[in-house]
């Protein structure tokens, strides 16, 4: 099989993480998955400011050790998952046969800082797993072929059933 693409660690700011989730409408006691969570800052973000349940997918062991020591040094470690794996796993897709609660089909937002070649992969998968009314949140990349719900420079927000 031909190798599944990448990219490398580049953090969102916790400010521009405000905005994306903000623009997402992510509200209180909702469902947030970040697919290549790095260090965790939009989830830390998705917890403390919008009182998300968060949970981070990410393949890199140092950048998932660093997220969860900063989750635990701030006390989220209830409110917070960071596993570690990779986004296209079967295991986080219940349509691939995954089960269990980190599966993306729970996700109310899912936040996506990736690449277009990534994008590629994860579309099919994100139309078939996400829920009416779930929303993809995207930094720097738009998603191709699906219909902007909302929009800032460099942030792009999506909804299953109004776009996709
Ligand atoms: C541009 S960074 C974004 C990090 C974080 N989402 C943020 O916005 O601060 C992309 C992350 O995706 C991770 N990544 C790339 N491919 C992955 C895969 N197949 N599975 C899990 N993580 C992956 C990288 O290790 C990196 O940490």
């Amino acid at each position: 099989m031909a190798e599944l693409p990448t990219v490398p660690y580049h953090p969102t700011p916790h400010d521009k993480a405000k905005e994306l989730l903000s623009l997402a409408e992510l509200s209180e006691g909702e469902v947030l998955f970040d697919l290549g969570c790095g260090k965790g800052n939009i989830l830390i973000v998705g917890a403390e400011e919008f009182g998300a349940r968060c949970v981070g997918i990410e393949k890199d062991a140092e950048l998932v050790k660093e997220a969860r020591e900063e989750v635990k040094r701030r006390g989220l470690e209830g409110q917070v998952e960071i596993i570690h794996g990779d986004i296209f796993a079967p295991e986080f897709w219940a349509h691939l046969g995954g089960e269990g609660k980190a599966v993306v089909r729970n996700a109310d937002v899912v936040a996506i800082y990736l690449n277009f070649e990534m994008h590629e992969v994860l579309r099919p998968m994100l139309e078939k797993e996400l829920r009416e009314g779930a929303r993809v949140a995207s930094f720097e990349f738009f998603v191709r072929g699906w219909k902007i719900y909302r929009e800032k420079p460099m942030m792009f927000v999506f909804k299953k059933g109004d776009g996709f």
